[in-house]
């Protein structure tokens, strides 16, 4: 599919949001082991969080409208075949972790993007844990009984922190995992309300195994900030814009976004802060920015606004002054190299962007211009350069365009009833 976007004359109107993409798969994959039945409202409807479904419903577990009849860890089944991720790394990664003390092997496979990406990042922990762990295909599981270990993740991720904290579920003794820079906190936060023994403390995390038993918690996943980011920048950067977007995930190892946005000069309310169960949540609103400027974002910084990087380029090239991203390197094994169709997307349009071995230095402000460009087939990617497309002139035609089912089947819609 090809999407053909257009500048807008103003933006205006609510957005309602996915749910967060990663809240969704944690609270199904969390309740599928709990020892009971839990509800989880506003799951995400993208392609990903099907996929961590389909593979729990392979597992044997029962997941109808919302529902999720827990099994317990002990309960899940050996599925008749390879579990299929699709194109969801978390799905895959925090699978692995999961079901790596089960006492069946289970082989985890995705689409072709999935399977180049890294694996070794989880399978080298657990195997530290005693765990049967290969790479290419994925595969855990059989045997071997897991004990706990203090892990230094040479990588700031929270898929490989809640894989070794997953497995730690069953293992003996502490589980600890080091983080080299802090990133989302969603397992540590739903595990600790579950009743499972978790102890945080700055970038490190323990869980205290074999926990007998986590208790089946309700959700109410909150809309997904990096879906969110879309419309800040969209809105931000528009010369005449207004949008709201009720009850967001403001998690703080997600809303660095916020921060850095305030900084840039696109002020972002939080409006009625509250709790939705273990997560904070608010009400956004954004407006055309008064004095936008370039920013910087380096070292560990990266690693939490990592999802939103794609548009952050877009926002620089638009700002004016040199704006540096540096320290996301590992943008370049998301679910496309993202460096790459980045510089090339916005290059394309007329951005002034320097391609970096780690990010972009990008010089603004430019006038963007309609282009045809390529998605890479990842989902970020081509909702980015939706919304470059949006604040450039002319048509902007993005190929691969579906893609954007992954995270956000209601993007195209959403971009269609906002501009007027
Ligand atoms: C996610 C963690 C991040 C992020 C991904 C979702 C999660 O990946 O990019 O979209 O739900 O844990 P890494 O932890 O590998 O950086």
């Amino acid at each position: 599919m090809i999407a053909r976007v257009r500048p807008a004359r103003r933006l205006e109107g609510e957005v309602r949001l996915p749910g967060d993409k990663s809240i969704s798969h944690r609270a199904l994959m969390l309740n599928a082991v709990a020892d009971g039945e839990a509800r989880v409202s506003g799951l995400s409807d993208g392609a990903d969080v099907a996929s961590t479904a389909g593979c729990l419903r392979a597992l044997g577990v029962e997941i109808e409208d919302g529902r999720v009849a827990g099994r317990g860890l002990d309960g899940l089944q050996e599925p008749a075949g390879p579990l299929d991720c699709g194109n969801s790394g978390t799905t895959m990664r925090l699978l692995a972790g999961l079901l790596a003390g089960r006492p069946f092997p289970v082989t985890l496979v995705g689409d072709g993007s999935l399977s180049r990406r890294p694996m070794d990042r989880v399978t080298a922990p657990l195997r530290l844990m005693g765990a049967t762990a290969e790479t290419r295909p994925l595969r855990v599981g059989g045997a071997a009984p897991l004990r706990g270990v203090t892990y230094e993740s040479p990588v700031a991720s929270a898929q490989v922190k809640s894989a070794v904290l997953l497995a730690g579920l069953s293992a003996e003794g502490q589980t600890t995992v080091v983080e080299p820079a802090a990133t989302r906190d969603h397992t540590e936060r739903m595990l600790a309300a579950m009743g499972a023994p978790v102890a945080r403390n700055g970038r490190t995390v323990t869980v205290t195994g074999p926990v007998p038993a986590l208790s089946p918690l309700d959700v109410e996943v909150p809309g997904d900030l990096s879906a969110a980011a879309f419309w800040l920048v969209a809105a931000g950067l528009h010369a005449q814009a207004h949008v709201r977007l009720p009850g967001v995930g403001v998690n703080p190892s997600r809303a660095a976004l916020l921060d850095l946005l305030e900084a840039a000069g696109v002020r972002v309310a939080r409006l009625r802060p509250r709790m939705a169960g273990a997560e904070p949540v608010a009400d956004l609103e954004v407006g055309t920015a008064t004095a936008g400027r370039g920013f910087a974002v380096a070292g560990t910084a990266a690693a939490e606004l990592i999802d939103e990087l794609p548009i952050l380029a877009v926002a620089a090239a638009l700002l004016p002054g040199t704006s540096r991203i540096t320290g996301a390197g590992e943008l370049r094994v998301k679910e496309s190299d993202r460096v790459a169709a980045m510089t090339a997307g916005l290059a394309a349009m007329g951005a002034d962007v320097t391609e970096l071995d780690d990010g972009w230095e990008i010089r603004g402000p430019r006038h963007l211009e309609g282009a045809r460009v390529a998605s890479a087939g990842d989902h970020r990617v081509a909702m980015a350069l939706a919304i470059a497309g949006l604040l450039a002139d002319g048509e902007t035609e993005i190929e691969d365009a579906a893609c954007v089912d992954i995270s956000y089947p209601g993007f195209w819609d959403q971009l269609e009833a906002l501009a007027r």
